[in-house]
């Protein structure tokens, strides 16, 4: 059922464990009023999706209304994406002159947090879709409030004071970053330790906090029993009763709350082409 907003904007939950649309808004147009009423619904729903929008250049102005901008990860040259805009990161299967002109290719992304291998990982994500395929390439995202709420009582026992450490090697499709050495275990990976339970800044909501799979690491416990907690975690936090998946249209821009939300994606035709624009806002050390 549809919600009010300010100046007759619509706000549409998908109905499933997260996520909302915002109609009738062109985001380039938002005033500091629509941007405090967009933000209240963003941090009820974790995910907001707008359609229709014509951003062009504005995606960085428009990201700016929820934060600092971070720098985007680099690119497999080892390079932002777009050097005149350090703070926006080409995801894209599109290869140019024997190139690719983005990261993550078409390949399925596993379920992770942007960046969560940061010290201060990204509080919010912005997706903005210039071209889509035909099929696949959809994106998936999980409620980890939920998760965390629903978590049962023996396997938060396991859990609670505990830190995992988020590796910083490879990318959410598998790939090696440019410039790492592969690990040889996941003690060894290279990255930051953030509470697997941490509380959101803005809500004071306990959220799961795991980052993604490959090479964690749950501090202080013996390889076997790290992996064994890490399967637990994992295999719970991503029940589809969290989930809610978004199918792309040219024009749809989507922010996600990284701090209380994964996200995965879909594997497409690598004849097809996808091409999208993602900026990264500022967050804080998770506690
Ligand atoms: C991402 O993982 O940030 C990109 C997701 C997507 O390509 O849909």
């Amino acid at each position: 059922m549809a919600e009010g907003l300010a100046h007759g904007i619509e706000v549409i939950p998908t109905g499933a464990a997260l996520g909302a649309e915002i109609r009738g808004l062109d985001v380039r147009a938002v005033d500091r009023e629509t941007f405090e009423a967009i933000r209240t619904v963003w941090h009820r729903h974790l995910v907001v999706v707008f359609r229709d929008q014509d951003l062009g250049g504005d995606l960085s102005r428009f990201s700016r209304w929820f934060g600092e901008l971070d720098p985007a990860p680099v690119d497999t040259r080892g390079m932002p994406s777009i050097p005149e805009h350090p703070e926006i990161a080409v995801i894209s299967n599109i290869i140019e002159d024997g190139e690719p002109i983005g990261a993550l290719g078409a390949y399925e992304a596993a379920w992770h947090t942007d960046m969560s291998y940061r010290a201060e990982p990204p509080s919010a994500s912005l997706l903005f879709a210039l071209e889509v395929p035909e099929e696949g390439g959809d994106t998936g995202f999980a409620n980890m409030y939920l998760a965390c709420e629903e978590l049962p009582a023996a396997l938060r026992d396991r859990a609670e004071g505990r830190a995992i450490k988020h590796d910083a090697s490879h990318d959410s499709a598998g790939q090696l970053r440019r410039g790492v050495e592969a690990p040889a275990n996941p003690g060894e990976a290279p990255g930051v330790s953030h509470p697997i339970i941490r509380t959101h800044p803005a809500t004071g909501r306990e959220a799961l906090f795991l980052g993604r799979r490959r090479n964690a690491y749950v501090d202080g416990l013996p390889s076997a029993a790290s992996e064994a907690l890490l399967d637990a975690l994992w295999a719970f936090a991503t029940r589809p009763e969290f989930t809610w998946h978004h199918q792309w249209a040219p024009g749809d821009l989507v922010v996600w709350d990284n701090r209380c939300t994964l996200h995965r994606r879909d594997a497409f035709d690598a004849d097809a082409r996808r091409l999208m624009l993602r900026t990264q806002v500022k967050g804080s050390r998770p506690v």
